[in-house]
């Protein structure tokens, strides 16, 4: 439960947990310098609200992960031309937009934790987390307006329109456990597969890259994304809070039934199905351990991972489009790094 006031002080508490992040891939080590401007971009955003706004803001803003959209954008940009400071931006907007989802989205998974510290919502409520998600939609919009044609901003718009539609689509479903493959795989699309993709597609077209590099760019992204999703959703289920830094469970907790539970009720006897049906209107942390056993019987991470290895295998297709380059190899190397990551679950 989300515990409304909890800590009325701007400051954020120190990380609940101190695990481990992964393994960052040194693939990503020729984009450090695009990634540092990009922080210290976002930093500078800070100033920019009201200065009773600023100390939330700086919450939600300092909370970089792997920055793995910023880091697609800088990529994406290397593999047709190089970045520059337009390229900078556009990594800007797609985090802020990403960290505006990630507050709200805490917020109806009711997650306590995320990158090893309580959530905005968890820190403060959930009135602030909302409408700072809200500021933190607004000001990437802001940002957006800046570029001379209006490109950029239609393209920004009508991503987050997407990611959002994603995200009430997948709620809608909530304790539906006889949702298809498809309807799940489409919406992963939808709710994080099209950010990927806006990322790779806006770092190609502001590099310069032609048409057919960027739409390759964006199909990548695309497959990468999805299966990014895939991974995490796994990671739900089978991973560690430790290692993850930050609450899992919380997708069959409210009622989301992802790939592993899918793959799940298509193959267990109905009667199975409609136990977890029964569980999932009461759920308690406890029953985890039920599912985890009913998951591994039917090898349903492994069916999982295959489903994951094939959308990489998407991915690397669509750079066959793209030059021959270093940067090229390196977004193949990113698929490969995810398969790693994936192949890690459930092993002790
Ligand atoms: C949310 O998906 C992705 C968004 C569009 C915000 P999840 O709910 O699975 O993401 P985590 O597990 O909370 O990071
Ligand atoms: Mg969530
Ligand atoms: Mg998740």
């Amino acid at each position: 439960m989300l515990t409304a006031g909890t800590q009325t002080s701007p400051l954020p508490d120190a990380p609940i947990t101190q695990g481990t992040t992964d393994q960052w891939p040194e693939i990503v080590l020729s984009v450090s310098p695009f990634l540092d401007g990009v922080q210290q971009e976002l930093a500078g955003q800070v100033a920019s609200f009201d200065a009773e706004i600023a100390p939330y803001a700086e919450y939600a803003l300092a909370n970089q992960g792997k920055q793995l959209r910023a880091t697609l954008t800088g990529l994406a940009a290397n593999c047709v031309g190089g970045w520059n400071d337009s390229v900078i931006k556009a990594a800007v907007i797609i985090e802020m937009v990403h960290l505006a989802t990630l507050l709200h989205d805490d917020i109806m998974d009711g997650t306590e934790i995320r990158r090893n510290r309580p959530t905005l919502a968890r820190n403060w409520d959930n009135t602030t987390a909302v409408l700072v998600g809200d500021c933190l939609f607004a000001n990437a919009l802001r940002l957006a307006a800046e570029f001379p044609t209006t490109d950029v901003c239609r393209a920004v718009s009508t991503a987050t329109r997407t990611v959002c539609s994603g995200e009430i689509i997948q709620s809608h479903r909530r304790g539906n456990l006889q949702l298809s493959q498809k309807e799940y795989l489409d919406t992963l699309r939808m709710k994080t597969g099209e950010l990927f993709a806006i990322a790779c597609e806006l770092g190609g077209s502001l590099a310069g890259g032609d048409p057919r590099e960027t739409r390759a760019l964006r199909a990548y992204g695309m497959a990468l994304g999805t299966a990014y999703q895939v991974y995490d959703d796994c990671l739900d289920l089978f991973g560690s809070e430790a290692e993850a830094g930050k609450s899992l469970g919380t997708d069959i907790a409210s009622g989301k039934a992802t790939l592993p539970v899918i793959l799940l009720c298509e193959q267990a006897d109905p009667d199975i199905a409609a136990q977890l049906g029964r569980m999932i209107d009461k759920w308690d942390a406890g029953q985890l351990n039920i599912l985890r056993g009913w998951l591994s019987e039917f090898n349903t991470l492994e069916q999982s991972q295959s489903r994951l290895e094939a959308l990489l295998a998407i991915a690397r297709d669509a750079l066959g489009e793209l030059r021959e380059s270093d940067h090229r190899d390196e977004l193949e190397e990113l698929t490969l790094f995810l398969a790693q990551q994936s192949a890690g679950l459930g092993v002790c």
